[in-house]
């Protein structure tokens, strides 16, 4: 079992980490492993994204750093650069796999459907991320999806929040939950990382109940 997934099943928590600036990116980082979590999602989407991805694995290398919102193999290959230790994407992009799976990183890419499921299955993959989750169904598409893929373990994002996290994590094929309800912009802007880190302990608190 890789550390990556060995984390992820005991916090079972990912916060997605998006800032425009690394300094504010480290902030927010050391918030929530503060809080306990250690396994965090870098996002590609500001133009800062990859300078924040290199801070944060660099000033926090025994914490779990990966990249997510990767779409291609190009910025597959510059996030395994740039330190992330695992990629999550939106969606299933073949080449993007590929290029994880050759320099033996782990990828939880995004499905939606039991074909794309099919086609993550038949890329040697067993672990994905379901997005976005509560749209295509939330905890019973995964019930759904598990039932048939007996080997499989999910990531459910997009749609998730403390009002819901119990639901998704009693589902057994779920291993963790992403989002961004942990790293809200408006305790970024007003500089409040303590709230942050209050909430990484409350989803802790909640995974644990
Ligand atoms: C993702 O990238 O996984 C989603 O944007 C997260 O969705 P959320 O903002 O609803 O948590």
């Amino acid at each position: 079992m890789s550390a990556l997934i060995e984390s992820l099943q005991a916090k079972r928590v990912v916060p997605l980490v998006q800032s425009d600036d690394p300094k504010t990116a480290l902030k927010i980082s050391e918030a929530l492993l503060e809080g306990g979590l250690d396994v965090l999602e870098v996002v590609l989407r500001t133009d800062a994204a990859l300078d924040c991805l290199e801070a944060i694995a660099k000033e926090f290398p025994h914490a779990h750093v990966g990249a997510g919102t990767v779409i291609s193999a190009d910025q597959s290959r510059e996030v395994i650069r740039r330190g992330a230790t695992f990629i999550v994407s939106p969606g299933l992009d073949p080449a993007s796999v590929k290029v994880a799976q050759d320099a033996g990183l782990p990828i939880l890419p995004g499905i939606s459907t039991a074909t794309e499921l099919t086609q993550a299955w038949n890329l040697g993959l067993r672990t994905v991320k379901l997005f976005p989750a509560s749209l295509v169904g939330g905890p019973k598409m995964l019930k759904a999806l598990s039932s048939v893929f007996r080997d499989v373990q999910f990531m459910p994002t997009g749609g998730v929040s403390a009002a819901n996290l119990n639901e998704y994590l009693a589902v057994p094929a779920v291993l963790a939950c992403g989002g961004s309800w942990l790293t809200p912009k408006a305790a970024i802007d007003a500089g409040d990382f303590a709230a942050i880190t209050k909430l990484a302990k409350d989803a802790i608190a909640i995974a644990n109940s």
